[in-house]
């Protein structure tokens, strides 16, 4: 892309951390929505994409990830496809195995990295002990000397929120995300499935272009044309731009997550590369 082609765009953030340690918790409430309490055994086992608008009127994108020890490829999934990392640790608990992960994760993508510290509404939250606990792993924070920002929140009462919101907006300022909106839309599978009514439903992050209904994509070794798309509460769109999470009806099977999906120029040249890629 010509850099004169290039606009501002939503910054892509990833919420990682260990199990339980509120992640899904804090994107609710930040969403106003009630996803954690309808999780079986209370785990997150798919990464969840939503765009929401900020009080400062900023559209953010959020990949929520699942904390559980099995789940290691969403979490390096999420940090791949993101432009900022928010590494959630529950205060009244400590830095833990998959908490150590999702650094490494978002450290290997090459990240930056804002510390959430959870849970500061329960009597037994220490977030200075939790501070102390990544300094030794070269997390040292702005409070302490360090470059990485951090902030107590409650994803419970609420406090803390706002803040972590306009930290991370700055991270992102920083970063002078840009994308161009007028090519053909290119982006990566978050999840896909069979829905028995509406048939494959695919789950995409559009990066860069803008995808419509009717565009013809490739997507691993299936295909399709666009028949609907929505966004995560059902709405329908006709279009989605760079950095937007969307749910696509119309292909012909079920790619994998992580798979690059693309709009192509024919219906015949999607079908032979598809074919092609079946054939492997
Ligand atoms: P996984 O996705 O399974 O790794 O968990 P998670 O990190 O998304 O945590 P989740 O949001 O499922 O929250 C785990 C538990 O902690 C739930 O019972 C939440 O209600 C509780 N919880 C989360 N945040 C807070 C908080 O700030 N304060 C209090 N008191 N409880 C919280
Ligand atoms: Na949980
Ligand atoms: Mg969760």
């Amino acid at each position: 892309d010509d850099e004169a082609d290039l606009q501002p765009r939503a910054p892509i953030v990833t919420i990682m951390g260990h199990v339980d340690h509120g992640k899904t918790s804090l994107l609710d409430y930040i969403r106003s929505a009630t996803v954690a309490k309808g999780e079986a055994g209370g785990i997150t086992q798919h990464i969840g994409a939503y765009d929401v608008m900020t009080k400062s009127d900023k559209r953010v994108t959020f990949l929520d990830t699942p904390g559980h020890e099995a789940f290691t490829a969403m979490r390096a999934r999420g940090a791949k496809v993101t432009d900022i990392a928010i590494i959630v640790v529950a205060a009244d608990d400590s830095v833990m195995p998959q908490t150590r992960e999702a650094i490494n994760h978002a450290q290997a993508a090459g990240v930056p990295i804002v510390i959430a510290l959870n849970k500061i509404d329960k009597p037994g939250a220490n977030p200075d002990k939790v501070r102390e606990e990544l300094s030794v792993m070269n997390i040292l924070v702005e409070e302490w000397g360090g470059k990485y920002q951090s902030q107590e929140v409650s994803a419970k009462t609420g406090a803390g929120i706002d803040d972590l919101l306009e930290k991370v907006l700055l991270e992102a300022e920083i970063l002078e995300l840009k994308a161009n909106p007028d090519r053909k839309a290119v982006g990566t599978v978050i999840e896909a499935s069979l829905d028995k009514g509406r048939g494959y439903v695919t789950t995409i992050l559009v990066q860069t272009g803008t995808m419509e209904v009717g565009d013809i994509v490739l997507a691993g070794p299936h295909f399709g044309r666009v028949k609907a798309m929505t966004d995560h509460r059902g709405k329908k769109m006709k279009k989605a731009g760079p950095a937007t999470p969307v749910q696509v009806l119309g292909l012909t099977g079920a790619p994998q997550a992580g798979d690059k999906i693309q709009v192509m120029d024919s219906e015949r040249e999607a079908r032979e590369l598809a074919t092609q890629r079946q054939q492997l």
